[in-house]
């Protein structure tokens, strides 16, 4: 076994057996959570999805995530056939129904639905949309710096898979983690178009140098609502902070970098193709936005 951690780091949950899924209006027991094999998620990856975070009875930036959800739908041109409004009561209807108060996690998933032949066309898609939601107990551990390795896989131009859209095929970013996996590392740093240090496979990435803290210009990478939200703390609390373009020499000799996303919050990166950042340990601005954020949202 390798000694693997990810952005994805929290405490093993045994409750987790237990949980009741939401599909497509009924809460059910995991065990009997089930979607067709010709569903449009399942064959195609016709879908879109968000990942949302409970930190003490609320939902953090619940209705940004929604938005964003329909946004992507409208994208893709997929009827959800609810409003924001009931899409958010079903979040909350599944939460009653696993008693959660707190420290959960919700994978909130709609595709295009039951197709009735197996095949590409969304035409064939006709019984759906299908909507799921997995909410399991999830209480974030302190997280260990996760070490990076840049692959040749980019999040790229928006005329191909835009990189704005939270699909559930993930394919791209897929192969960019298990490149990143066999060159030793446990996530993948992907690069722009145009060779600049751009997302990982799962969350937004950030550098500090000099006390500034730097992104990238956000052109090819998600749209991150807690990409966003540390870039309003920075400027909040005179944090100086820039969205632009930079390289991989610039990353090296970073004094840290870390990753952003609803699930970890902000996890601290110790190594980047085998060069460590910094310490290599978290470092003193990630901690202190960390504690910004915690507080922002409560936790
Ligand atoms: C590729 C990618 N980058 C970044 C993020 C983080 O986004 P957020 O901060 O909105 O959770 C996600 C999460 O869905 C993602 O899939």
């Amino acid at each position: 076994m390798t000694d693997n951690v990810s952005t994805h780091q929290a405490e093993e949950d045994a409750r987790n057996e237990d949980i009741l899924i939401y599909v497509n209006g009924k809460v059910v027991p995991k065990a009997q959570a089930m979607v067709s094999v010709y569903d449009s998620g399942f064959m195609l990856g016709d879908g879109v999805w968000e990942g949302i975070r409970l930190y003490n009875g609320r939902w953090t930036f619940l209705d940004e995530h929604i938005a964003r959800l329909f946004e992507a739908a409208k994208a893709i041109d997929l009827a959800i056939g609810l409003t924001q409004e009931q899409v958010i009561s079903a979040v909350l209807e599944t939460q009653k129904a696993n008693g959660m108060v707190t420290d959960a996690h919700a994978r909130l998933m709609v595709t295009r639905g039951v197709k009735t032949r197996p095949f590409q066309h969304p035409k064939l898609s006709q019984r759906g949309p299908t909507m799921v939601i997995i909410m399991e107990h999830s209480r974030q551990k302190l997280p260990r710096p996760i070490r990076l390795a840049t692959v040749p896989h980019m999040r790229g131009l928006p005329m191909t898979q835009d990189p704005k859209l939270n699909s559930h095929s993930k394919l791209n970013c897929i192969l960019a983690c298990i490149a990143a996996e066999k060159a030793g590392a446990d996530e993948a740093l992907m690069l722009d178009v145009h060779g600049f240090v751009n997302t990982t496979n799962a969350c937004n990435f950030f550098i500090v140098r000099k006390g500034a803290v730097w992104t990238s210009t956000g052109d090819y990478c998600m749209n991150g609502i807690t990409r966003q939200k540390v870039i309003d703390l920075c400027r909040a609390n005179d944090i100086p902070v820039f969205e632009r373009n930079f390289s991989l020499v610039e990353t090296y000799s970073a004094d840290e970098a870390f990753l952003t996303g609803t699930f970890g919050a902000q996890t601290p990166v110790g190594t980047l193709d085998g060069r460590v950042i910094g310490t290599g340990q978290l470092g003193p601005m990630t901690e202190r936005i960390r504690g910004l954020y915690k507080t922002l949202v409560g936790a």
